[in-house]
């Protein structure tokens, strides 16, 4: 059991509907991440991961169920609460980076602090502190088509990381790296929750993920069917 559950997801069901046609992403799934925790989710394509995730960050809302996170149902927050919400408590490192390709390294981690209106001060530094911290301080002014893979994805997690979210959301983070660099992804990530005591829920195919994780849980067909104790 998790002791001090900051995520806690109840019958969580996701159903997308286009026209007549009906996709039941999430039938019914619960789960649990405990605060500081480094929990990985596997599981078969289309089995439901990205969809939770979606969830948990509040870009998408469920159909029906709850994602408690610190004590608050996201499903229940005001489109405004949303925007807050998604801006200060989450931060997502995605499978492609998405960063803004017009944008250099360091625009691109201040753009989530010039949004939650920071001062000018304080963006700077905390910029140079998070690019120090994932290694680019050399990189700072290059823009993403200037930089490898696992730089940008690198810009990506300090970027996930500028407003000092207590949570970090992944997705197949390493998916499109090479096996080295994708070692040294998975190391910051392992820091990320080590050093920086964030809360990391990682999506992924990859086997050396789970070796970091503390927890494995298993998806299929929109619920969790499995979990496995790592470290
Ligand atoms: N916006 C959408 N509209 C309709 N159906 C969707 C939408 N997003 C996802 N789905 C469907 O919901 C199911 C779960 O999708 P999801 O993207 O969560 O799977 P996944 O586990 O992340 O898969 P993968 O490993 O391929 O990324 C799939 O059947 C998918 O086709
Ligand atoms: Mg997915």
């Amino acid at each position: 059991m998790v002791e001090t559950p900051e995520i806690v997801t109840k019958d969580l069901i996701k159903v997308y509907r286009a026209g007549k046609s009906e996709v039941i992403a999430l039938r019914g799934l619960d789960m649990q991440v405990g605060d500081g925790e480094l929990v990985a989710l596997q599981g078969p394509s289309g089995c439901g991961k990205t969809t939770l995730l979606n969830l948990i960050g509040g870009i998408d809302r469920p159909t029906a169920g709850s994602v408690v996170v610190d004590g608050t149902n996201v499903a229940d927050m005001s489109d405004a609460d949303l925007v807050s919400y998604r801006r200060d408590r989450v931060g997502f490192v995605f499978q492609f980076f998405n960063l803004v390709p017009t944008l250099s390294a360091e625009e691109n981690i201040e753009l989530p602090m010039r949004l939650a209106g920071k001062p000018s001060e304080l963006r700077e530094k905390r910029t140079r502190g998070l690019l120090q911290l994932v290694g680019l301080e050399k990189r700072a002014v290059h823009r993403p088509d200037e930089l490898s893979g696992g730089e940008q994805q690198r810009v990506a997690i300090a970027v996930a990381l500028a407003n000092d979210p207590p949570i970090v959301l992944a997705d197949e983070p390493t998916g499109e790296l090479d096996t080295k660099t994708g070692e040294e992804i998975l190391a910051l990530f392992r820091r990320l929750n080590g050093e920086l005591r964030k809360t990391v829920l990682v999506v992924t195919h990859d086997a050396r993920v789970a070796g970091i994780a503390h927890r494995v849980l298993q998806i299929q067909d929109g619920k969790i069917v499995g979990e496995a104790a790592r470290n």
